[in-house]
């Protein structure tokens, strides 16, 4: 990078931190200080308006400079709408032996390109999207942080950040990230991110603005199980094994299931 592209671009991250500063510190002298025994009505919209979007504002450089450092893909929503249909997922890749998976701990892996979650389960494996429907952070946690994957319980997998509940073999949604159980097990995680995050949703603004307290069905691959080897389902066309094996098209998650390794 030549030293002028790296000076502009520490030139705009500055100016903007400052300015995020700047609306957090004027929003809380507002609020606290409003330099008036009566604190009216006026200054504590005003204060609370600079307050959100000061920590808004903060909040969307930290992803825009720590994200890309920490190999994150940008906080949106993953809409169902936009998985891809099991007739289409019919390019079969492998993706490592079944022994060499934790059994019932996610493990997030690549597949020409693309984040998967495989979820070992004894002598079977599911996969799935590795990016939570909700706000699209990797399910297996950060390699090195103390967000680790969380095993697996009921066939279902939690995404370790918001605590949304996935049934691993069809991507169901069986618990809505921030639930009160997860809030209450996490003091950081749920109970201190979930009152932030209703509060930025709170202001009137576009829905896609707005943080979503929602999840929605994940995107699943189908999986099966040749010589102890998993083999993923990946969208036709992204590459993969070319001869020709039987497609995944109709195939009922029960009957994914796959057959015991041999001894
Ligand atoms: S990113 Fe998974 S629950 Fe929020």
């Amino acid at each position: 990078m030549s030293p002028a592209l790296a000076f502009l671009g520490v030139s705009i991250l500055g100016t903007w931190g400052l300015a995020s500063i700047a609306l957090i510190a004027g929003g809380i002298i507002m609020l606290f200080f409003p330099g008036d025994a009566q604190v009216d009505g006026d200054n504590v919209l005003g204060g609370l308006v600079l307050l959100i979007a000061g920590l808004g504002s903060m909040g969307a450089m930290v992803q825009v400079t720590m994200g890309p450092l920490l190999g994150m893909d940008p906080p949106l929503p993953v809409p169902a709408k936009k998985n891809v249909p099991a007739s289409r997922l019919t390019r079969w890749v492998k993706a490592g032996l079944l022994r060499d998976f934790p059994d019932g701990t996610p493990k997030e892996i690549r597949l020409r390109s693309k984040r998967v979650l495989v979820i070992r389960q004894g002598d079977t494996a599911s996969a799935m999207s590795a990016l939570c429907s909700h706000a699209r952070l990797p399910m297996a946690g950060l390699p090195g942080s103390p967000v680790k994957p969380i095993a697996v319980r009921d066939g279902c997998v939690t995404c370790p950040f918001h605590g949304a509940m996935f049934e691993a073999e069809s991507g169901r949604v069986v618990r809505k990230p921030f639930d009160s159980a997860w809030n209450n097990a996490h003091p950081f995680l749920g109970r201190l991110q979930a009152p932030l995050f209703k509060l930025l949703s709170a202001p009137p603004a576009p829905k896609y603005l707005k943080p979503s307290m929602d999840a929605e069905t994940m995107q699943t691959y189908p999986v099966r199980i040749e010589n102890g080897e998993i083999e993923v389902g990946l969208p036709a066309g992204q590459g993969g094994l070319r001869h020709g094996r039987t497609p995944a098209r109709g195939v009922p998650a029960a009957r994914r299931r796959n057959p015991p390794l041999p001894a």
